[in-house]
């Protein structure tokens, strides 16, 4: 069954007050729900009100058993006279049988609930989508000593004991919400507690919920989320408005977390930290997530969304809003570099395959397939375009516009478009395709030099995509520069250009020497840019463009050309590539954290990204051919890298953070050279490291070695983490995301280890994910790498769809390989669809997978 945007109708009924009793049971659950509901203009249909899976105990209307009502699937369907009724319905629930991770389900002793998007129909009877607000009174009663602490949304009201050994506590939420943002947790947590002065003056009780022997592990989050709640007021104007905000963290968990209004739920992953257990990446994407899921308070529970079509407004706005809060704390510039990185290795591949969708969709099998990198990271690249055409002081005065406008309402993408509009005093009619058109951009830009002067053509292609055979041209936001191609200095200001065509020509007047072109600086446009620029000319913008973004783009595109031409014609000159690279290992102006990021090779995928027909084997022949020579060529300058960036003790700054990130890639170049200690270097960093970035990082390069080192490496990393699932996902991890050949076996094997489960999505994604984009291993031509992963997936799909569905794109990449592979890879696919019970979610994404 398909669901259409354009078949938004406003709800039959509203509920402005909703008053749920949970007496809660692992076993057992009861859900007695009080509903005031109000008829919304004048029609006579029933009231209808979602299920999924639930059974009606009760229903009463205005106290009296209800009469005709009925069951229409899994919806309830109860027929009203009047305008105005009191609807009560009591169900039963089994949590602990819960293994969809959706509506009220047990993760390791703690109760707690998952209800976007419609997870809340798995709880109790309601009209379960998005435009529809209620104000909630909450009350739970548990067993005292299972479950001593009870929360849910909004400010605690009272609490009390019962006979038996049970108690209860009761919570309110006095700002109406949908119910995918309703929450409770019970369970025996401890709390990290802080508080927080809002730019009013009200205090704020902050608390970080674990078991108590992950109590130690929770500063960081709570100091992410202080700067959070600053960050927002400093920079958006928005304060948080209740008496406390609750963070638990559980380990299972389908995604990140959740931001339930004043109750966020997270996957203990982006929670937990301390240096013998966390890297650097993860206490950052701590700090993002935590950040991400305040800010969510205002864009998307203030203000949210009026069907899930609208997904991006919430998602795209709020990824947006942490990538600039963490562009804040550190180095803006690599903070943009890891966000394209990112972008390209997840939303470019989606938009160009056979799942591509626009950021705001127009149709859906299972919503919970479309929190996607489109909906998110595109989302937040199409704000960050309204945000660079405006400017920041008219950006700025848009958002306010946009949160004073519809506070407490259910909004959409347009809504937003209009707010930038009006306070922009720009017509944004045609920028609007890049909501309703899907595919990236390819533009391309030709600069051709006469004489003093340049033209500069701009052309630009969106290409087909399904059920979009064909295209407008989009607003292209680009800034662009010209450098002098002898003294590097610059030929005019940086410009802000908008193609807005299918083509465009720009003329540079006077200059004094030939222009190299710089464009898309800082990534101003989500697209993929092709210029006539040589192999000269991006050496010399890595070494002299004064956006660091893009000096590190000229870098990354001078070694993609050199490895695509490579593995295409079996080798390459690398020359140009090695003294850039050296270049930059040189220059000690740049931050170290950057010049790791610009010495690293691009991804074996996004090599093949570029390819007519990916070619798993000879692109990974041609970037360890790159790997070998730059490591040896340059053994001293990684050397110098690598002694150079020792530090004595641990310590969590931007400095030590790029210090460590350095040390580990120059790590890998130096076993890349083949020289002969690089083991014992790995070895001793493995063993002598006091934090885990460096251990991990240790541990990635005797795992892709054959020395002997390198199963007591991964003996001893098990040992040492043994019951700490977290770490032991970063064991599994990086076991499948080997380079070596005997990988897909070595997967095979780890899915028998005691520790391996699929009903852990942490875990799952850890084995199964990992290896799923492990281009080579996956990809190896006997196509066992496919069986395994369909096995897999064909195995938690009956646990967990909404997890395994997510899965399933690296399958459905299959046109982009030959026949043999692309043949196995739809067998697989096939196989999967024609699974008995197989769930919406993976029918959806297998289905659409193969047309
Ligand atoms: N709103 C959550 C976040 O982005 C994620 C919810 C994901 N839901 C889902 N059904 N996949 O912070
Ligand atoms: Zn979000």
């Amino acid at each position: 069954k398909i669901t259409r945007r354009e078949d938004y109708r406003e709800p039959d009924w509203r509920v402005p007050e909703i008053a749920l009793d949970f007496a809660l049971d692992p076993a057992a659950t009861r859900v007695r729900a009080t509903l005031q509901v109000e008829r919304a203009g004048t029609h006579d249909r029933p009231l209808r009100l979602n299920g999924d899976g639930l059974t009606a105990l009760a229903v009463r209307v205005d106290g009296a058993e209800a009469q005709g009502w009925r069951m229409d699937g899994a919806d309830l369907v109860v027929p009203l006279t009047g305008v105005a009724h009191v609807v009560e319905t009591e169900v039963e629930i089994a949590p602990e049988r819960n293994t969809q991770l959706q509506g009220l389900y047990a993760s390791g002793g703690i109760l707690c609930t998952q209800c976007e998007a419609e997870g809340f129909r798995r709880i109790t009877f309601f009209p379960d989508r998005p435009d529809v607000l209620s104000r909630y009174k909450v009350k739970l009663t548990a067993d005292k000593t299972r479950f001593p602490v009870l929360l849910a949304n909004g400010d605690p009201i009272a609490q009390g004991d019962l006979e038996g050994g049970r108690h209860w506590a009761e919570w309110h939420d006095p700002f109406p919400k949908p119910s995918y943002l309703f929450a409770l947790v019970a369970g025996d947590l401890v709390a990290n507690r802080g508080t927080f002065v809002t730019l009013s003056g009200r205090e704020v009780q902050l608390g970080i919920w674990v078991r108590s022997p992950d109590l130690a592990k929770t500063d960081h989050a709570l100091h992410a989320l202080k700067l959070s709640m600053a960050w927002d007021e400093k920079v958006y104007g928005r304060e948080y408005d209740l008496d406390v905000f609750n963070i638990v963290a559980v380990d299972d968990f389908n995604f990140g977390a959740m931001e339930n209004k004043g109750l966020n739920v997270f996957n203990s992953r982006y929670i937990l930290a301390d240096p013998d257990t966390a890297t650097d990446y993860d206490y950052d994407a701590i700090a993002a997530v935590v950040a991400h899921e305040y800010f969510h308070n205002w864009s998307g529970n203030r203000v949210t969304c009026r069907d899930w079509f609208q997904l991006s407004l919430k998602e795209g706005f709020t990824v947006f809003r942490d990538q600039s809060f963490s562009a804040d704390q550190g180095s803006a510039a690599v903070k943009r570099i890891e966000d394209v990185r990112g972008l390209r290795a997840s939303q470019f591949p989606e938009d160009s395959g056979p799942l591509a969708h626009p950021v705001r969709p127009d149709e859906y099998i299972e919503i919970s397939n479309f929190y996607t990198a489109t909906i998110y990271n595109k989302g937040a690249e199409v704000i960050r375009m309204m945000a660079t055409i405006l400017g920041p002081d008219k950006f700025r005065a848009a958002t306010d516009l946009y949160f004073d406008r519809f506070d407490g309402t259910a909004a959409t993408c347009e809504d937003f478009v209009q707010c930038m509009e009006q306070a922009g005093g720009v017509d944004l009619t045609r920028f609007r395709r890049w909501y309703s058109q899907a595919g990236t951009p390819r533009v391309s830009a030709t600069l051709a030099q006469e004489g003093g002067r340049a033209r500069l053509k701009l052309r630009q292609l969106v290409p087909p995509t399904p059920g979009q055979p064909s295209k407008e041209p989009m607003v292209v936001p680009l800034r662009l520069k010209l450098f002098g191609a002898n003294s590097g200095a610059p030929l005019g200001d940086e410009q802000l250009i908008l193609l807005e065509d299918d083509s465009r020509e720009l003329l540079f007047d006077n200059l004094s020497e030939p222009p190299a072109l710089s464009i898309n600086r800082g990534f101003s446009a989500p697209i993929i840019v092709e210029t006539n620029r040589t192999a000269q000319d991006l050496a010399f913008l890595s070494a002299h463009d004064d956006d660091p973004f893009a000096r590190y783009e000229a870098m990354q595109q001078l070694m993609l050309d050199t490895l695509v031409a490579s593995a295409a014609n079996g080798g390459a000159d690398h020359g140009a590539v090695i003294e850039a690279v050296r270049n930059t290992l040189g220059d000690s102006r740049l931050d170290r954290a950057f010049v790791a990021e610009a010495v690293l090779l691009p991804s074996d995928s996004f090599i093949g990204d570029q390819m007519a027909v990916v070619e798993p084997e000879a692109i990974f022949r041609a970037r360890e051919a790159l790997r070998n020579e730059l490591g040896k060529t340059l053994a001293g300058e990684w050397r110098a890298a690598y002694d150079g960036s020792r530090a004595n003790r641990f310590e969590y700054s931007p400095a030590a953070k790029g210090a460590r990130r350095l040390r580990t890639v120059a790590l890998g170049y130096i076993a890349a050279s083949g020289a002969a200690d690089a083991d014992r270097l790995a070895f001793d960093q493995f063993a002598d490291a006091d934090n885990m970035t460096d251990r991990q990082g240790a541990l990635t390069t005797l795992v892709n070695g054959s020395s002997p080192l390198r199963d007591e490496a991964i003996d001893t990393f098990y040992r040492r983490y043994q019951g700490n699932g977290l770490v032991l996902d970063k064991w599994f991890q990086t076991q499948a995301l080997s380079t070596r050949d005997d990988t897909a076996e070595m997967v095979e094997r780890l899915v028998a280890h005691p520790d391996f489960t699929l009903s852990n999505p942490n875990r799952a994604r850890s084995l199964v994910g990992a290896f799923s984009v492990n281009q080579r291993a996956f990809h190896d031509v006997s196509g066992r790498g496919y069986r395994f992963v369909a096995d897999q997936l064909i195995a938690l799909d009956k646990l967990n769809p909404q997890t395994a569905a997510k899965l399933i794109p690296p399958l459905g990449r299959w046109k982009r390989f030959d026949e043999g592979r692309a043949a196995k890879m739809r067998a697989e696919l096939e196989r999967i669809v024609a699974t008995p019970g197989l769930s919406k979610d993976m029918f959806e994404q297998a289905s659409k997978s193969l047309d």
